[in-house]
């Protein structure tokens, strides 16, 4: 109760341009951005891949932006996907690493078909490249059109990933339709600010639900992707895909890059496959200022950085 205004004013203040701008020229740490973004290029997303591989976990690549509202910026968008997808090749790094993206940034918003279309573009990049694409999940407003085109894209390439987010009510149920075999879902809780009518409203509700989407997942025959820090959570899961007979390598656990990064290595040390969210490009501002949303302390650590060189 107490963070959620502080949420909602992050959320706006994400939509901000003036306070982009203020944020942009201030004296940021780059340490502090760094923790969660590879950096603004190719070739520093690719050195910071190749540096987490190394350390024995695996990534998906995010390439900043969302909300595109026009063909020249979605074109961008898929020739900074392409390019990533030959420096990744090139770098020999496939195996361990694939790709996320958002179809917002891709031109869903005013024209699904054109957001399917760069999508194909990039799945066949990556098939071609030797590793997979995932669709990452946005507001409830766009979660049909985004199955959607997971469908038809699944089609072509079957082992397109798609996110299903706890919060929504719905979800359990897609849970179940979509827990087949050769399905890979990376289940979260979920990121944006949604109302009653359409999320549960309380920490337990979205966990509970996370547990029963977890079930359902784990009962079918997919490869089920858990994107949580949530300690508990990842204790619960741990103990399910026992009850499920689930061997390490038919499921895998996914963070953020910078979040939590001492867990991740023990569970990789476990033997868990670990995959880590990475993020780069000149979008950062409000990819941080959602993280900061999700969590005031992330906002503190941020905020504290602004104000010292
Ligand atoms: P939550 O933030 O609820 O925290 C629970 C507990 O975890 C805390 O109480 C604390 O104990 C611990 N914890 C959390 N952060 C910590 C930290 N920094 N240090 C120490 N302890 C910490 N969302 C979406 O809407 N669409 C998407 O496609 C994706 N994709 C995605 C990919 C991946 C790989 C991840 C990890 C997350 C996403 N998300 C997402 C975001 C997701 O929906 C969610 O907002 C965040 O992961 C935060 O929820 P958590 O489950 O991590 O725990």
């Amino acid at each position: 109760p107490i963070v959620n205004p502080l949420r909602n004013l992050i959320l706006a203040a994400a939509g901000s341009d003036a306070l982009r701008r203020l944020v942009a020229t201030a004296p940021v740490s780059r340490d502090v951005v760094r923790r969660f973004v590879a950096g603004e290029t190719t070739a520093q997303a690719v050195a910071v891949a190749k540096d987490l591989v190394d350390s024995g976990l695996t990534v998906t690549l995010d390439h900043l932006g969302e909300d595109t509202t026009d063909r020249s910026d979605a074109e961008a968008s898929v020739q900074a996907y392409l390019e990533l997808l030959d420096g990744l090749k090139s770098a020999g790094l496939t195996a361990r690493v694939e790709v996320s993206l958002k179809l917002s940034a891709l031109g869903q918003a005013f024209d699904e078909r054109l957001g399917l279309d760069n999508a194909a573009r990039i799945c066949a990049a990556a098939e071609q490249a030797g590793t997979t694409v995932t669709l990452d999940m946005e507001d409830h407003t766009t979660t049909d059109s985004t199955l959607r085109v997971l469908d038809e894209l699944r089609r072509s390439w079957p082992t397109t990933g798609g996110v299903l987010q706890s919060y929504l009510r719905r979800t359990r149920e897609d849970a179940r339709a979509l827990s087949g075999a050769g399905s890979r879902i990376r289940l979260c809780k979920g990121a944006y600010a949604e109302p009653e009518s359409v999320a549960f409203g309380t920490t337990h509700g979205v966990d509970l639900s996370y547990v029963q989407c977890a079930d359902e997942l784990l009962a079918g025959e997919g490869y089920p992707m858990f994107a949580t820090h949530d300690p508990r959570l990842i204790e619960i899961i741990s103990e399910q895909v026992k009850t499920h007979k689930r061997a390490q390598g038919s499921y895998e656990f996914q963070m953020l890059h910078g979040i939590r990064p001492d867990e991740q290595h023990r569970l990789a040390a476990l033997g868990e496959t670990v995959r880590v969210y990475l993020p780069y490009g000149s979008e950062w501002y409000g990819y941080l200022m959602r993280r900061m949303a999700e969590r005031p302390a992330n906002a503190a650590l941020f905020l504290r950085a602004l104000t010292s060189r």
